[in-house]
């Protein structure tokens, strides 16, 4: 079942984007060669309680930290470790999800470890212009076959693969809601989007093929192939004018978007931009 959000739900999801975008600034900033990702986890942990929020995934299912930290060809679900280590040419994708007052917020990001390879860079950049192609789908009105089919386009026109065994989700007072939002599909198909959905928007891309599977730890999820995998989410409202707002990019609006005029907003792992 889809629950819809009133303008006051839709606030409270805002605050709690607000708090995990400082989280994630932070985390962000402090990524560098040498640094572990249990350095990571005890940061964005300290940072999302001194904001008066709780680490949802901390506990979810038995997931035993505040970030899922992915290196390289780790998809999604990497749990930090004081053995992993960031090295320089290593991509490295965060995600974290926090609940503040009863609301949750649940976004990701990749970047690189200093200097990285011009073909990891352009995975990256292309999995941040596949949420964006998403998102220009994101009208009330459309539906998410139309998301899907957009962001496996866009990867696929650049030689990339979105990754089949991961979607988004809804999302609000739970981490993970109805519907879930694949990153393939079918213009046309799938549920029709409408005022007041919430939803996280999750594009995983692949510079390989889709396969994944999961390490011992029944978490850590690699490609099959041991292609590279990045990774880029936000969580998004459908507005009262039908259009998405982004809840964890304080920053963004849709009236001022690049995306109307066929561009994209500042990418975000380039500091060039
Ligand atoms: N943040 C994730 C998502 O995008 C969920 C993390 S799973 C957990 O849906 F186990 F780490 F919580
Ligand atoms: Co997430
Ligand atoms: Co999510």
């Amino acid at each position: 079942m889809i629950s819809l959000k009133n303008a006051a739900q839709i606030q409270k999801m805002r605050d709690a984007g607000k708090l995990l975008f400082e989280v994630e600034s932070q985390v962000r900033e402090a990524i560098c060669p040498g640094i572990t990702t249990a350095d990571l986890d005890v940061l964005a942990e300290q940072l999302i309680r001194r904001g008066g929020a709780i680490p949802s995934e901390k506990g979810y299912e038995g997931y035993p930290c505040s970030i899922c930290a992915s290196i390289n060809d780790v998809v999604v679900h990497g749990i930090p470790s004081d053995r992993d280590v960031l090295q320089e040419g290593d991509i490295i994708s965060i995600d974290c999800t926090l609940v503040l007052d009863g609301w949750q917020a649940d976004s990701a990001f990749t970047v690189g470890v200093g200097k990285i390879s011009p073909e990891a860079a352009r995975l990256i950049r292309n999995t941040e212009e596949c949420f964006w192609e998403g998102i220009r789908q994101c009208v009330a009105g459309n539906r998410l076959g139309d998301l899907g089919h957009a962001v496996e386009a866009h990867a696929r026109s650049a030689g990339f693969t979105p990754i089949r065994d991961f979607t988004g989700h809804g999302i609000g007072r739970s981490m993970h809601e109805d519907p879930s939002v694949y990153n393939y599909g079918e213009p046309g198909r799938g549920f029709r989007l409408r005022k007041g959905m919430t939803i996280a928007v999750e594009p995983m891309i692949a510079a390989g093929n889709w396969h994944v599977e999961i390490a011992d730890d029944g978490w850590t999820a690699r490609t099959r192939d041991h292609s590279l995998c990045a990774h880029y989410e936000h969580t998004i409202a459908i507005n009262e004018e039908g259009y998405p707002d982004i809840l964890t990019l304080p920053d963004f609006d849709w009236e001022k978007t690049p995306l109307n005029a066929g561009g994209y907003p500042r990418i975000s792992h380039l500091a060039e931009d």
